[in-house]
Order: C-alpha cells, then sequence, then structure tokens
C-alpha cells in the first residue's frame, strides 16, 4: 500500500538548489505539513522558500542555515521544539569537489550523523511514531568508473549504510524505513562546479556528454515514489529521467 506524505513533517539537507529543492517542492504537491530545508547557502535558503510561498502557501516551506558538518544538535533541537515530530529526513546535502576529509564528513559522517540522530527520534519501540530515512546516494555509490575514487568512496558507504540500517530485521524491530536513492548524471545543479581537487588528471578522459542526463524535477519525482512505495533497506535507480529501479 502507498504511503502518504500528507500532514508529515519533512527535513530535507542542501535543500536549497539542485535535487534537495526539487524533492522539496514535489513533496510539497502531495499537501505535506510543512518541508524544512537545511543549507548553509543562506541566500539561496531564502530563495528558496520565497518561491515554494508564492506556489504552496506560506508555512508550507520553512528554512533554518545549517552545515551538516557542524550544526546537528542545534538545528535538531530548533527542529523537534518548533514541530515535535519528524516524519521523513532526506540526507540529500553532497559535495564533489573537495578535499577528501571534506567530501567524506559531508557525504558520509554527516549522513550518518543525521541518520542516527533522527533515527532514534523516529524508532517506534522508545516514544518516536516511526518514519522514513532517504539517502541520496549516487550511481556512483554502485557503478565504477576511473574518475571520483573519493566521491565514489562516499556513495558506496552510504549505500552500506542505509543497507544495513535499513535492513528488515531493523525495519522490524524499530519502524524506521531507510532507503536510498541513486540519481544518475543530474544538470542544473552546483555539484559539477569546480573540479574535483583529488587527483582532477583522472578526469581528462571523462566525457561529459556521454552520460545520460535528466533534470533535478526527475529525481524530485523520484523521491515521492521511493517514499510511497520503497521497502526498507532497498536502494532506487533515477537515471535520463526514466522509471526508478531498483539497485540490487
Ligand atoms: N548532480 C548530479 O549529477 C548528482 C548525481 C548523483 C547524486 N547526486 C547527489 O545529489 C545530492 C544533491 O546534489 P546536487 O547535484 O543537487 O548538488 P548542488 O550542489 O546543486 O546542491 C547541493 C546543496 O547542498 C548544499 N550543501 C553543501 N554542503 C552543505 C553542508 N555542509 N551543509 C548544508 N548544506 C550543504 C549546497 O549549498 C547546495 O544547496 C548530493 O548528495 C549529490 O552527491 C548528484
Amino acid at each position: 500500500m502507498a504511503r502518504e506524505l500528507q500532514n508529515k513533517t519533512i527535513v530535507i539537507t542542501g535543500g536549497a538548489m539542485g535535487i534537495g529543492y526539487a524533492i522539496a517542492e514535489n513533496f510539497l504537491q502531495k499537501n505535506p505539513r510543512v518541508v524544512i530545508i537545511l543549507d548553509i547557502n543562506e541566500n539561496l535558503g531564502n530563495e528558496a522558500i520565497n518561491k515554494l510561498a508564492v506556489k504552496y502557501g506560506k508555512n508550507k516551506a520553512v528554512f533554518y542555515k545549517c552545515d551538516v558538518t557542524i550544526d546537528l544538535e542545534i538545528i535538531f533541537d530548533k527542529i523537534i521544539e518548533e514541530f515535535t515530530t519528524v516524519d521523513v529526513l532526506v540526507n540529500n546535502a553532497g559535495i564533489s569537489n573537495a578535499h577528501l576529509r571534506k567530501t567524506i564528513d559531508t557525504n558520509l559522517i554527516a549522513l550518518m550523523e543525521w541518520s542516527l540522530k533522527f533515527w532514534e527520534h523516529m524508532r517506534k519501540n522508545e516514544s518516536g511514531k516511526g518514519g522514513t530515512i532517504i539517502n541520496v546516494a549516487s550511481i556512483y555509490g554502485y557503478r565504477i568508473d576511473p574518475y571520483v575514487p573519493v566521491y565514489q568512496a562516499s556513495k558506496f558507504a552510504v549505500m552500506g549504510f542505509t543497507k544495513s540500517l535499513g535492513h528488515v530485521t531493523n525495519f522490524t524491530k524499530y519502524g524506521v524505513r531507510v532507503v536510498a536513492i541513486c540519481p544518475g548524471f543530474t544538470s542544473d545543479t552546483n555539484l559539477g562546479s569546480g573540479s574535483t581537487t583529488v587527483l582532477p588528471e583522472l578526469m581528462e578522459n571523462f566525457k561529459v556528454d556521454q552520460q545520460l542526463w535528466q533534470k533535478p524535477e526527475a529525481v524530485g519525482k523520484a523521491a515521492v515514489e521511493v517514499f510511497e512505495n520503497a521497502d526498507s533497506g532497498t536502494a532506487w535507480l533515477s537515471e535520463g529521467g526514466q522509471p526508478i529501479t531498483l539497485v540490487q
């Protein structure tokens, strides 16, 4: 049975632009209670909620400035104080053009810290009401090419973390669904801006125009479908604007 986003309280990290913004917009079309956008970029975050307020109503989207590698505790407390319960966390904030430690800190360590904090909040065998954690991984979380080894390592780890925490054994016991989306190459985002600082020469033969591109909107739609239908511990490919498929 499809799950409903209606009346849900949703947190999206890195939601000010790109894929995160598209997920926010597609979730808002399902009339949730609120979408809370977190982003390190304050200007883009404010722009995002102004645009969303015009389309979906004034109190449907809120923005908190937040660096996911630093601000978990303070922002978690703020969200709970204001909204009491969070039903859905989308760990979307990610980077590809930083040094090794920053890439792992943002794409992996922060994603695990945020997941575990909200998992504790959601777990049903204590006071939680259950919930869903959606981790934005990548085709680079399971498909190898020779160009961005550190980014690949971060996304492979996101897949392992998601499948283990979201394992059916844990879902049955604790009632928190944990799933991943693996977007393919997605245009109109900032991800590729500034080249990778880890062995940039590996990128020399990378052929941008030979990739199966899609717009962020495709991942936004995929996220709704994943929320509605995916079993815990599963991962879903969203590539080339095609329907989502299960990643084995
Ligand atoms: N664009 C692609 O082709 C593609 C493909 C596969 C996976 N992804 C993944 O999708 C996710 C979103 O990427 P995107 O393409 O929309 O990129 P983007 O750069 O357009 O958006 C990322 C957002 O995250 C924010 N952000 C970055 N670091 C942050 C931090 N420390 N704290 C809070 N916010 C932070 C940025 O300000 C930005 O708004 C990432 O996890 C990325 O790895 C992207």
